[in-house]
């Protein structure tokens, strides 16, 4: 038995089909376009997204024998899309969890001193970064769109839904509780939407999906919308939950950072919440089909890869991001440079979307490949400063870090990644965590797992970085660029 994966990430889709040991037998990639109208502003077109899953999904298949017996998603989270109940056409593009513009919406807010409440029925704060900010933006600003949303024409919701509904050809408008969790529509103890935050954030409940379980039947898959195939929908996950499964990071403790577009610090901490005055945030990791909920503590670092995407196509210095290994590892250090890519503002711990990219310490001697050094550099100190909180004043233990995701197959930053940290670095075979975690909640699902035991038998290590000389200078100066970032928009 198999099972297909679809990781709908945010600058493309990634289709896997994986096998029972948990190996991926055959994968399909499909890059969709980044609308950026406004700086600031980062959007996508529904239709895109979808045609992307339909292209990568098509390669995966065609290049396995094997027949899945069951579809899992994962997405990124926290984008807004809206969609029709009718013909699941998008009346606009999704405002991606990129997007600043509803910073406004956040200060106004903040400043009616809304966001004690908010944080404790969420566990997230008032930022542009979560869904309802995004909402309550279009409901003031998109009258068209908000119009068919409030008639009922329209519905809303996170990108597992809006593909859900496409892949059941509209039979079903549903989300799993780690999505949910992310919107700040969720009551995270209650563990469902909460009329209280709908009210809020000014969203219609009945526009809502319905929140289901992250493992058990979801919904069928519509042969004349998805494929000719028939399938059930049985894992579905946001994207950095689905990795902290995928890592098999089942029990409390258990610690894993995805390398992605951003970098995502996800700790688990079992049966109950943990909260976090330093800017970390609570979230659903999971909700077993009988209710259960496992809880985590997220720090959502938002520019890591994109920041290396930046160096490719902002600037030309490299031609692919794998290069950044060989071109950094031309310098021994980054010759004093220090690069805070805070592109669309910055999240944990710091939480400040006004600020902005910056670059310090440059001087004639500077080349490329100190600035490269220096993106990487920067990765690593950003997931150390949300560790740090999670080990100081959330008081949990990191013994181990699980990586994964695209950059985590740079040797040059895993190594300076367990330097800082003083932590060990471990990377598994499969890279690819995130559609793994979607797979296996499917197979879970549907019965081709039959526990979360025999899972943790196919997680296989392919390296561990043990931690060597820390550079605490370096890292100072670091925190000192960060103030100079802060603020700036
Ligand atoms: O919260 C945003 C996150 O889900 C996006 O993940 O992998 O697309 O950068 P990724």
């Amino acid at each position: 038995m198999s099972v297909l994966a679809v990781d709908a990430g945010t600058t493309g889709v990634t289709a896997v089909i994986v096998t029972e040991d948990g190996r991926i037998d055959s994968r399909g990639y499909q890059e969709f376009a980044q609308h950026f109208p406004e700086p600031g502003r980062v959007e996508h077109a529904p239709e895109e997204i979808w045609q992307a899953v339909l292209a990568a999904c098509r390669t995966a298949l065609d290049g396995s024998d094997l027949t899945p017996a069951c579809v899992g998603i994962t997405n990124q989270r926290e984008t807004a899309v809206l969609w029709n109940r009718a013909d699941l056409a998008a009346p606009r593009r999704a405002i991606v969890w990129q997007d600043r513009r509803s910073a406004g919406v956040c200060t106004r807010l903040r400043e009616a001193g809304h966001e004690p409440r908010v944080a404790e029925l969420t566990g997230l704060r008032l930022d542009p970064y979560f869904t309802g900010t995004k909402l309550t933006w279009l409901a003031e600003h998109d009258e068209r769109s908000w119009a068919a949303v409030t008639s009922g024409a329209a519905v809303v919701g996170t990108v597992d839904s809006y593909l859900i509904a496409r892949m059941t050809g509209g039979a079903r408008h549903v989300t799993d509780a780690s999505n949910a969790s992310r919107t700040l529509l969720y009551d995270l103890t209650a563990g469902g939407w909460s009329d209280e935050l709908c009210e809020l954030f000014g969203v219609p409940r009945a526009a809502l999906p319905e929140i289901v379980p992250n493992h058990g039947l979801a919904g069928r898959t519509d042969p004349r919308a998805f494929l000719g195939l028939d399938l059930p929908i049985s894992g579905l996950a946001g994207d950095q939950q689905a990795a902290l499964f995928g890592q098999t990071c089942f029990a409390p403790g258990d610690v894993k950072c995805t390398y992605g577009t951003g970098s995502f610090v996800l700790i688990n901490t079992g049966t109950e919440p943990v909260r976090s005055q330093d800017g970390l945030l609570t979230t659903v990791a999971w909700q077993s089909p009988s209710g259960e909920i496992t809880y985590a503590l997220e720090g959502a670092i938002f520019v890591t890869g994109a920041a290396v995407q930046w160096l490719r196509d902002g600037l030309g210095l490299i031609d692919t991001a794998r290069q950044t290994q060989a071109v950094a590892g031309t310098v021994p250090d980054s010759g004093g440079v220090v690069f805070v890519p805070a592109l669309t503002g910055l999240g944990a711990p710091h939480w400040d979307p006004d600020a902005r990219g910056t670059i310090c310490g440059i001087t004639r001697g500077t080349t490329r490949a100190h600035l490269v050094r220096a993106t990487l550099e920067a990765i690593a100190y950003e997931v150390r400063d949300v560790v740090e909180v999670m080990t100081g004043a959330a008081g949990l233990a990191v013994p181990v870090l699980k990586s994964d995701g695209g950059a985590s197959g740079n040797d040059l930053l895993m190594q300076y990644q367990a330097d800082q940290l003083a932590t060990p670095v471990e990377r598994p075979v499969v890279q690819e965590t995130t559609a793994l975690g979607a797979a296996f909640l499917a197979g879970l699902g549907a019965g081709v797992w039959s526990s979360p035991d025999e899972l943790r038998e196919t997680w296989r290590l392919e390296r561990r970085f043990e931690p060597g000389v820390r550079d605490e200078e370096a890292y100072r100066r670091w925190g000192r660029a960060v103030e100079r970032a802060r603020g700036w928009a």
